[in-house]
């Protein structure tokens, strides 16, 4: 049994104005896709273990960065694609909202972060809130790097900021995508359910 590619948890076409059919034809249909493919043929179709304990396994090993440049990718999109949903954005509601308040200085000090950390990503990365500490952080990733491999992190939402994610839908404008994001798409259901 080989990794699979997850199906997109609503329709190619239900994230739209603010991320495209298109967009999410060539995101999750070609650039997810191909991370499943090139894990499969690194491990020769070997999928005993879970990405998780893959990524804990390889990550920080040069010798198997192939690997878990693959794998975490994987991971991470599947999160990505979970962390919005069709009619989402704005404020946050529940266990998060609460959390926000009390770690972040509030809704729209979050906002400022979270756009900071994207916007500052230099080149291809993610940004998130994670959970580490008995605490709320916004952190950024470059590449395929992830909280999920450190010890004690708890990713809680993540926005990808690789050209890929919104170069159709906004061209160079990551600033634009990141507003789409936090006002249209976050999906806080998922954010408290982590
Ligand atoms: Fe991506």
């Amino acid at each position: 049994m080989a990794y699979e590619l997850p199906d997109l948890p609503y329709a190619k076409g239900a994230l739209a104005p603010h991320i495209s059919e298109e967009t999410l034809n060539f995101h999750h249909g070609k650039h997810h896709n191909t991370y499943v493919v090139n894990l499969n043929n690194l491990l020769d179709g070997d999928s005993s273990k879970s990405l998780e304990d893959l990524m804990k396994e390889t990550a920080g090993d040069a010798a198997k960065a192939g690997i878990f440049n693959n794998a975490a990718q994987i991971w991470n999109h599947t999160f990505y694609w979970h962390s919005m949903k069709p009619g989402g954005g704005g404020k946050p509601h529940g266990k998060v909202a609460e959390l926000i308040d009390r770690d972040l200085g509030g809704y729209d000090e979050f906002v400022k972060a979270f756009k900071g950390a994207g916007g500052s990503q230099f080149g291809s990365g993610w940004a998130w809130l994670v959970y580490k500490d008995g605490k709320l952080s916004i952190t950024k990733t470059p590449n395929a790097e992830t909280p999920l491999t450190e010890e004690g992190a708890t990713p809680i939402l993540t926005m990808d900021v690789w050209e890929h994610a919104y170069y159709l839908d906004y061209q160079n404008s990551r600033p634009n995508y990141m507003g789409a994001f936090l006002d249209n798409l976050v999906n806080w259901d998922f954010a408290n359910q982590n």
